[in-house]
């Protein structure tokens, strides 16, 4: 378990590295969540340190602006720059057509958003998020939800042939509470041949605020492998 370990998060930094070579002076970008992304802006301080770059971020979650904060990154807002140059995201699942389930780390929505604002969608990950199919090893899909609509949401979910499970978290007792005051569904679908399809009909949801499945988003995914990192690009 221990060397599983060991070479995982050697992966993910090895990703992370290469991602974070796509950052060039006065770039604005934005930042994404996660344990693979805590790497990426480590090594983001530090080359804009070493290069006296001019950089900005927009992160995703508290974890990340206390991140970067630590690392040195100024940080704005979305208000102040709405285009940004890049993303550099971590995902929880990778299909062949690159499209991502995302949101294990509950930051989904302003990772979409971020997504959304960039010319670039950069995604780094360790080989085991790579998926022929969506929803492959009992992966769910997360969906933020207002509170008001959880048990409506529920239902819906339901109809639509997912089974949902309100997230509960670690540290505290009762459903997981969002950077944006929501809560999570984990909806288990079972393999998700049709991500657009599927997306569409959660998002038609009253209530649901945004989806982790990221349908046509992605431009490059660095995979981190054992002995290197692998470049995939989506055809366009
Ligand atoms: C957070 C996310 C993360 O990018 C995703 O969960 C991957 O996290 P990690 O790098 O820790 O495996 O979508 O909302």
């Amino acid at each position: 378990m221990k060397h599983e370990n060991n070479w995982v998060e050697k992966a993910k930094k090895n990703a992370a590295l290469e991602a974070v070579k796509h950052v060039e002076d006065n770039c604005v970008i934005g930042l994404g969540s996660g344990s693979t992304i805590a790497y990426a802006v480590e090594e983001l301080g530090k080359k804009i340190k070493l290069e006296n770059l001019r950089v900005k971020a927009v992160p995703t979650s508290y974890q990340t602006l206390m991140l970067a904060v630590r690392y040195g990154i100024p940080t704005t807002i979305l208000d102040e720059n709405p285009r940004l140059d890049l993303t550099i995201d971590g995902a929880d699942q990778i299909d062949e057509a690159l499209n991502l389930i995302k949101g294990m780390g509950g930051a989904l929505a302003r990772e979409k958003i971020v997504a959304s604002a960039s010319e670039t969608l950069i995604i780094i990950a360790d080989e085991r998020k790579k998926a022929k199919i969506l929803g492959e090893n009992s992966q769910p899909v997360p969906i933020e939800v207002l509170p008001f609509a959880v048990s409506h949401v529920t239902l819906k979910i339901k109809a639509l042939g997912g089974k949902p499970q309100i997230r509960e978290g670690a540290g505290k007792v009762g459903p997981v509470v969002t950077d944006n005051g929501n809560f999570i569904i984990d909806a288990y679908f079972g393999l998700i041949k049709n991500p657009a399809e599927l997306e569409r009909k959660i998002k038609a949801i009253p209530g649901v605020v945004e989806t982790g499945l990221f349908v046509g988003m992605t431009d490059i995914v660095y995979l981190g492998k054992h002995y290197k990192v692998e470049k995939l690009e989506r055809k366009k």
